[in-house]
């Protein structure tokens, strides 16, 4: 078992894992957070229950633990891939024309996304479970008295000063996880031997139909808060 871990497809494994894992989060997230558009009372209701709920308060810290582990897998696969690639030029020559932009780039995109996740779990997260915000008085919706968490995050989109630097960051870092998601979908099955030539095709049109879906789902959420909050 400990020589499969540490094995080249071991580590692929893992990360193939982890990384549907956080597919499912990102569903889970991404519709959470589409009762941005429905307004302030539907998202409070929402966040309130994310913020309760008992299943999601023990998914909380797994889903840490998922990120944790993809991006070291990540890191060792790709510093592994270049020291290897240095002696495999014909290989590099051959794939560049198979593999697209996204499968090139998937480390450089991954950094992109965790640096938006590390101003992420600043603006909101931290503020929510730690320091606490004056935007985050309670509010009063249909006789229940929750935080008001639409306020904190239509306040960061929507701030005179740094609002729409916030937004261009947000939709950039929704881009980027758009792209990642391209080619880290199907090559999530591909990996854990749930695609054949024909099952590939159809991975591929349903990561794309996916990314697109949460790409376009999380940058429309800042376009929509600076417009209509
Ligand atoms: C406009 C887009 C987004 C909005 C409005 C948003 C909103 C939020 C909010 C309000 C929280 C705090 C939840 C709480 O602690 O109660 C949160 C947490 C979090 N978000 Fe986002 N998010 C967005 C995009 C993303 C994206 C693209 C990712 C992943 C790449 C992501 C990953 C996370 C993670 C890992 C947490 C901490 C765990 C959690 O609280 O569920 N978010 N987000």
């Amino acid at each position: 078992m400990s020589g499969f871990v540490s094995s080249s497809i071991g580590k692929k494994f893992f990360m193939s894992i982890t990384g549907l894992f956080l597919v499912m989060f990102l569903l889970v997230h991404l519709t959470a957070n589409l009762a941005l558009l429905l307004g302030p009372d539907a998202f409070n209701i929402v966040s309130h229950f994310m913020g309760t709920n008992p299943i999601i308060q023990v998914m909380q810290p797994l889903l840490a633990l998922g990120f944790i582990v993809h991006i070291i897998y990540a890191s060792i696969l790709t510093l592994q891939n270049q020291k290897a690639r240095g002696s495999e030029s014909y290989n590099k020559t051959v794939n560049s024309h198979q593999s697209s932009w996204a499968s090139k780039n998937m480390y450089i995109l991954g950094s992109m996304i965790l640096a938006f996740l590390v101003l992420h779990i600043f603006n909101f997260f931290w503020k929510i479970k730690v320091t606490g915000s004056p935007l985050l008085n309670e509010v009063n919706v249909d006789g229940e008295m929750m935080e008001n968490a639409y306020a904190l995050v239509a306040g960061l989109f929507t701030d005179a000063s740094l609002g729409v630097v916030y937004s261009i960051v947000y939709m950039l870092g929704a881009i980027a996880l758009g792209f990642h998601l391209t080619h880290g979908f199907w090559s999530a099955f591909q990996t854990i031997g749930m695609s054949n030539d024909k099952w590939r095709k159809r991975w591929t049109v349903v990561g794309y139909l996916f990314a697109f879906a949460v790409g376009g789902g999380f940058a429309i959420i800042p376009i929509f808060l600076m417009l209509f909050a």
